[in-house]
């Protein structure tokens, strides 16, 4: 089951005999749909070759700190940027003693200081060794540095002993590394998104729709379920595969899409409309194929029902962000579409730019509401919609923190 889909991890292997186990956790992070870079320490080659690490991950390991091939290629600053989880695993009790002081003397330990990804260690060591007050004191330090601790296990050690110190089997540090993209911020709550565009036909063949991939509303209704929300994702026509973890509700037209939004809207907390809705469509689809006569052919269009400020006008309202895809005067038009379908939120961004919006990967956000407005640079859609989803998370509590505290002073 694909659950770390387009999550990037940096996985650091360590010296110690649980090495051997890195290669298929490797192969399972890859499986669950993660892209695995893997930086092995000196220590970690005597244990497992960086040849069946590179076959694994299919991509070169990252052993040195000062490699001039890889530092022009993603060298240890990029990759700790790159990264959205630093998972080390096996951790020794070395490596767990060099991140609790902050030592950076090798490419693995330097690159977990260097990085602001979520990260983790499953430690692995001889059970006296575990069992160390000075082990325990440095797990204690690394732990209050928010990097979460995976296992140990107990059982029958390679040494022989007996005891707490075996690392996590793979599929447990799967399922662990999942965990850590869920924030929590819409824990229980229902959230609905639109993404994609819609397809207004002209005739069985032909139809008028737009540029729209899909790709910011796929990931924001990601962003969402690891934000721990119950999401209906309803999306237009796209390339793209099922995101796993929520109901999709697949449509072609806008009206379908407004069905099917309305038809999921009851009890949703939060309504999220990232879809391109074809703003018009043919007042009457063909039934066969139109043939080519005249020199000249008219189509009459009538408008589509604005979805986004149907919701918004519901007598139970959910929280309503709406995107705005603007050419110019981004900020300003993002401002009249918050009042006319008074939203509680417009995401606005400019198509017209090189690089980000419509089909891109990247894509950058103004966040505008009756507060003011946040700036979102230009980043991946996937880191994008996280940030929008926690903006979207405090904007959602804080409104309900304000109704309520009204509803006490009546
Ligand atoms: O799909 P990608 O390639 O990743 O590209 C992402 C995107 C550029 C499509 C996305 O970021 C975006 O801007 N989506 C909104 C596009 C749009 O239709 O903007 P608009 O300004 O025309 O519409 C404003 C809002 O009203 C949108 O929330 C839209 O979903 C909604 N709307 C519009 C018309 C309509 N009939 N019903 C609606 O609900």
């Amino acid at each position: 089951m694909a659950t770390l889909v387009h999550k990037r991890i940096v996985l650091g292997v360590t010296g110690g005999i649980a090495a051997y186990k890195s290669a298929d956790l490797v192969r399972r992070l890859r499986d669950a749909g993660a892209d695995v870079r893997v930086v092995m320490t000196q220590a970690a080659t005597e244990f497992i070759t960086p040849l069946t690490m590179q076959a694994v991950s299919g991509h070169p390991v990252h052993l040195h700190m000062l490699d001039a091939e890889a530092e022009s290629g993603m060298g240890h600053i990029e990759l700790a940027r790159w990264a959205d989880v630093v998972l080390v695993a096996p951790a020794s009790a070395n490596f767990i003693a060099k991140l609790a002081h902050g030592r950076a003397d090798d490419l693995l330990s330097t690159l977990c200081l260097a990085t602001e990804a979520r990260m983790a260690v499953a430690p692995a060591m001889n059970q006296q060794m575990w069992q160390n007050a000075a082990t325990q004191a440095n797990l204690i330090a690394v732990h209050k540095n928010s990097v979460a601790v995976f296992g140990p296990a107990s059982g029958s050690q390679a040494c022989g002993e007996v005891g707490p110190g075996r690392m996590l089997e793979p599929t447990e540090l799967v399922e662990l590394t999942t965990g850590l993209f869920t924030s929590g911020s819409l824990e229980g709550l229902r959230v609905v998104v639109t993404a994609g565009p819609t397809w207004e036909a002209i005739d069985p063949v032909r139809g008028i729709t737009n540029r729209s991939s899909g790709r910011m509303g796929y990931a924001v209704a990601e962003a969402a379920a690891e934000a721990g929300a119950n999401v209906v994702l309803v999306s237009g026509p796209t390339m793209l595969t099922d995101p796993e973890r929520m109901t999709i509700v697949r449509v072609s037209s806008g009206r379908e899409m407004y069905a099917a939004v309305h038809e999921h809207i009851s009890g949703c907390d939060i309504f999220v409309g990232v879809a391109a809705v074809c703003d018009y469509r043919p007042k009457k689809a063909a039934a066969q194929k139109l043939k080519k006569h005249a020199d000249t052919m008219t189509i009459e269009l009538v408008k589509n029902e604005d979805i986004l400020a149907s919701i918004a006008a519901l007598a139970e309202a959910p929280f309503t962000v709406g995107f705005a895809a603007e050419t110019e005067n981004v900020e300003g038009y993002a401002r009249t579409k918050l009042k006319e379908k008074a939203v509680d939120l417009i995401a606005a961004n400019d198509v017209s730019a090189q690089g980000s919006g419509f089909e891109s990967d990247y894509n950058r956000l103004l966040l505008v509401d009756k507060h003011g407005v946040i700036e979102l640079p230009r980043q991946h859609k996937t880191q994008l919609a996280r940030t929008l989803i926690e903006c979207i998370a405090q904007k959602y509590h804080a409104k309900g923190a304000a109704q309520d505290s009204r509803y006490a002073h009546r």
